[in-house]
């Protein structure tokens, strides 16, 4: 099978990125089923293939042994007429089930309120996959849960279990907790986070909470949530929190998490539904970057694609702080040096500005005019720019914010301390 690279889908489209994972055309949104199998990076993601909006929702895929150069590979789940996921297969996780790659995911038949776990499995290729019809289990009995959502495993105690985003609405958000030792059969055993929580209460306020990830980092536990809110009419996107803290209680419906402290993941206009991929020594995160507020409807639809997974990240504490860096890898993108000029722009597609102290990033057209501050890092930084993603990182805090370069913008750096630009490749 002859696939294409990434960097070679798109390409005339200045807007779009060479580096990153990108369907090659249509509506991308969360990262699903990061995972590494047989030494092969694997990360997949919600897709629509016939348009950029979000709707009949497949499981995109792409590949990659070193995390720098991915493959785009061929869709993985595609949603099944008269089955569990006839309206979409939503996001979920990938896990290695005694030698079985396997898809654990919301399979979502009569609009969000009616969704299942759903399986689906495949060989070690992870570009074979069978999809279970069954479901494996679905809404608990209770009223105030009106939406459930995005299986998360982990493993505690030597057992398994999962974690599902929860909430109505017009009520809370839950997290809910589930034993899945054996994937066909699971147990629902109550939530394990409530906005009862105070630190929960005040830093992660939602409707729903969506794409739940739960890992252990050194001794403590971290739980990551993007927030969903209902607004009137509409429904909102609110960002994504984490709470650090312990996992109390040895087993089963006595596990129960006691928050100690939280915060932003990232506090870019345009992050959300990150997913974690728990390594042996780090733990790496991808996030969906959507096209914002500086894309409206139309060009978006103009273009005919929407939606980028960020770089990966690794995560780390700095005391109860939960801080990211691109990861270590990325640095192996660096290809030559740039010089920018005296106003400090440069025209460049695919860079990145390291800096010794706080660095400023503007898109400016000399043609029109135009001008408009894209980001600033706090302390040393660094800012990777692919087409019109934009992520910066300084003093542990990223941002991921997207803007569109044209024909005749031009980037501007403006920064007091040392810098260097590089181009990727
Ligand atoms: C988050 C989310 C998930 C859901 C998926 C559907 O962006 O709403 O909760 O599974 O997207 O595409």
């Amino acid at each position: 099978m002859n696939l294409p690279h990434a960097r070679d889908l798109g390409s005339d489209d200045i807007a779009r990125t060479r580096l990153h994972v990108q369907p090659p055309t249509g509506w991308l949104n969360d990262p699903n089923g990061a995972c590494r199998i047989d030494g092969v990076y694997h990360v997949f993601y919600q897709h629509n293939p016939a348009g950029p909006d979000h709707s009949n929702i497949h499981w995109g895929h792409a590949s990659s042994p070193d995390l720098i150069h991915w493959t785009e590979e061929p869709i993985a789940l595609t949603p099944t007429p008269g089955s569990i996921d006839e309206q979409g297969c939503w996001s979920g996780c990938i896990v290695d089930d005694g030698g079985v790659p396997t898809a654990v995911y919301t399979a979502v038949h009569d609009g969000p309120h009616n969704a299942v776990v759903g399986l689906a499995r495949s060989d070690r290729t992870l570009r074979r996959w069978l999809q279970d019809p069954v479901g494996k289990i679905g809404n608990p009995d209770d009223p105030s849960i009106a939406e459930v959502r995005d299986p998360f495993l982990f493993t505690h105690g030597g057992k398994r279990y999962a974690v599902q985003g929860a909430g109505h609405p017009y009520g809370s958000p839950q997290l809910l907790l589930y034993s899945c030792d054996d994937l066909e059969s699971w147990t629902y055993l109550g939530p394990l986070l409530t906005i009862d929580d105070p630190i929960a209460a005040s830093v992660a306020p939602a409707n729903i909470w969506e794409c739940p990830n739960i890992f252990q980092l050194g001794d403590s536990w971290v739980i990551i949530l993007s927030l969903w809110r209902q607004i009137d009419a509409y429904h909102q996107l609110f960002g994504v929190r984490y709470l650090v803290g312990d996992l109390v209680g040895s087993d089963g419906d006595e596990l129960g998490f006691v928050a100690r402290a939280g915060g932003t993941v990232d506090d870019g206009d345009t992050f959300y539904a990150p997913q974690a991929l728990v390594e042996p020594d780090r733990v790496l995160l991808w996030g969906w970057a959507w096209e914002g507020p500086h894309r409206s409807a139309a060009q978006i639809q103009e273009a005919g694609w929407a939606g980028v997974l960020t770089f990966p990240r690794e995560l780390m504490l700095d005391g109860d702080v939960l801080v990211s860096r691109p990861a270590t890898e990325l640095s192996g993108l660096r290809t030559e040096l740039l010089e920018p000029d005296e106003d400090g722009t440069i025209s460049a597609h695919t860079f990145e500005i390291v800096a010794s102290g706080p660095v400023e990033l503007v898109l400016a057209d000399p043609t029109t005019g135009f001008r408009d501050q894209v980001v600033r890092t706090n302390g040393p930084g660094r800012i990777l720019v692919d087409g019109s993603i934009i992520e910066a990182f300084g003093d542990g805090a990223s941002t991921t914010t997207r803007h569109y370069p044209t024909a005749t913008s031009r980037w501007q750096i403006t920064s007091s301390a040392d810098y260097q630009v590089w181009t990727l490749n």
